[in-house]
């Protein structure tokens, strides 16, 4: 355990989900839904929990018992203990499912601000995650870390996305050039099929050290896989505690009855009001700077697994939910005049913290100015937290559908427990849509087209398609 971190008590996984400001009484009749609309799913997910366990028990289902992993999260920790006493940088080289999850609790536990703070005082390696291919961006990325410090990890479950990859070929020609060939494997690590794909095949040839995504685990579905924990345990998150609150979601996220489970009611609700109700989106809201990307990790999570054209028996349903990403209080100056007076198809949903892990008091100033002064003598904490219930007031009030999932803490725990409760309300879901959560066949064609142009072998057709299509007509562009 990172020493920074202290054992967290059980009551720190302790998430509620308060979807009161999404019923009737408190939105009224036309914009909320009745108990019935929910006891009415009842049947479908009945059906789901059983199919989901079997599945589960069948060995279909491993994202369920990644929690529980002990033996390998032992190899794991002494893997990343081991990285963080030879370098000052870990880069991890991944895209989607493969960068957002790190992402996502790097930012939630590390200090806001970690990779600025002197080594002395961080105590880890700072932490970068190279998610796309603006050439720009990795450039500058490659400016600032040294190859001599630094360990790059290559997270690709496929090793074919072409992101990936071509960052790889770039930092593996940089260290080749500056380091010498030797040097590779001191300086590389892949995260990565255990069985099958190039990652693999080079690491058995080349001698590169690796991790596994084990198999039947998706890319959203990975944080807690070496994926996310080898990055997030050299940056210092103690991961043992993530998993820990995990565990605990898994607890209850398992429970058969629909009204006891958070999960099932958070997909539930959810439903009801884009079938009911018309919410085709789904705004997350969290209330601390430190949960900012979990709202990212969420919009891929609940995109890419539930934006599907067909259901399961081939019916086009064209089904999900737009999710949309909010930083409380920030956007309160930018998105929520929207969200109060805008069309009706949203629904907020607030991740809300009731103790922050530090505060600012705001000093007694201005005595003479009465619309300064009422502020002195409040935290910071206090102001975010009135921010927070003043935004669900005003939005119930104007009739705007919305819940609050609300953490006791910031910790390791209470941020694997909200992770793991996203990932199974998700997944069940994929049963109210009757549609794969798991797949994202909607992604292969704009990847064709983009082989097609670079010249990858059998994309041809694409290219000459691409081509074809793409021929742009005057009268519609300008400038
Ligand atoms: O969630 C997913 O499955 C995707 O976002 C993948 O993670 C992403 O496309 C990267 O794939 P890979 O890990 O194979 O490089």
């Amino acid at each position: 355990m990172a020493k920074s971190e202290k054992k967290a008590s059980p009551q720190d996984t302790m998430i509620e989900l308060d979807f009161n400001n999404v019923m009737t009484h408190a939105v009224g009749g036309e914009n909320g839904l009745k108990a019935d609309d929910i006891d009415e799913l009842k049947p479908i997910f009945t059906e789901a929990h059983k199919d989901l366990m079997n599945r589960r028990k069948d060995g279909n289902l491993p994202f369920y018992d990644l929690p529980f992993q002990t033996k390998d999260l032992r190899r794991l920790r002494r893997t990343a203990e081991d990285i963080r006493k030879r370098v000052e940088n870990f880069v991890v080289l991944g895209i989607g499912g493969s960068a957002l999850g790190t992402r996502a609790v790097f930012r939630a536990l590390r200090p806001l601000f970690h990779n600025m703070l002197p080594r002395a005082k961080r105590r880890f390696p700072r932490l970068f995650v190279a998610d796309n291919v603006d050439p720009e961006g990795m450039a500058s990325l490659l400016s600032l870390v040294d190859p001599r410090h630094t360990m790059f990890n290559v997270v690709s479950k496929s090793g074919t996305t072409a992101e990936t990859m071509s960052q790889f070929m770039v930092v593996y020609d940089q260290i080749r050039r500056s380091l010498g060939k030797s040097s590779l494997k001191d300086h590389v690590i892949f995260t990565t099929d255990p069985e099958k794909g190039i990652l693999r095949t080079m690491a058995e040839e080349m001698g590169f050290q690796t991790c596994d995504v084990p198999a039947g685990v998706g890319g959203r579905f990975s944080v807690f896989t070496p994926v996310g924990l080898l990055p997030l345990a050299v940056a210092g998150v103690n991961v043992a505690e993530m998993l820990r609150g995990a565990a605990a979601a898994e607890e209850s996220c398992t429970r058969a009855a629909l009204w006891n489970n958070p999960a099932y009611l958070f997909a539930a609700v959810n439903y009801a009001l884009r079938q009911k109700r018309g919410r085709n989106i789904l705004v997350m809201m969290p209330y601390a700077d430190s949960l900012s990307e979990v709202a990212d990790w969420f919009a891929q999570l609940w995109a890419e697994s539930l934006g599907k054209r067909l259901s399961t028996d081939g019916r086009v349903v064209m089904a999900g939910q737009t999710p949309v990403k909010a930083v409380g209080v920030t956007d309160q100056h930018s998105q929520v005049q929207l969200y109060m007076e805008g069309p009706q198809d949203k629904v907020v949903v607030f991740i809300a913290s009731s103790a922050y892990r530090a505060d600012v008091k705001i000093p007694h100033l201005f005595k003479d100015q009465k619309d300064l002064a009422y502020l002195g003598g409040h935290t910071m904490g206090e102001l975010i937290q009135a921010e927070q219930a003043a935004t669900a007031k005003a939005l119930t009030a104007a009739g705007r559908p919305n819940m609050t999932l609300r953490l006791p803490k910031i910790t390791p725990a209470s941020v694997g427990y909200l992770l793991y409760m996203l990932e199974v309300a998700t997944v069940v879901s994929g049963y109210l849509y009757d549609i794969d959560p798991l797949d994202q066949p909607g992604v292969e064609l704009g990847k064709r087209f983009t082989y097609g142009l670079m010249g990858r072998p059998g994309f041809a057709s694409f290219k000459a398609d691409f081509q074809k299509g793409a021929a742009p007509k005057k009268k519609f562009i300008v400038g």
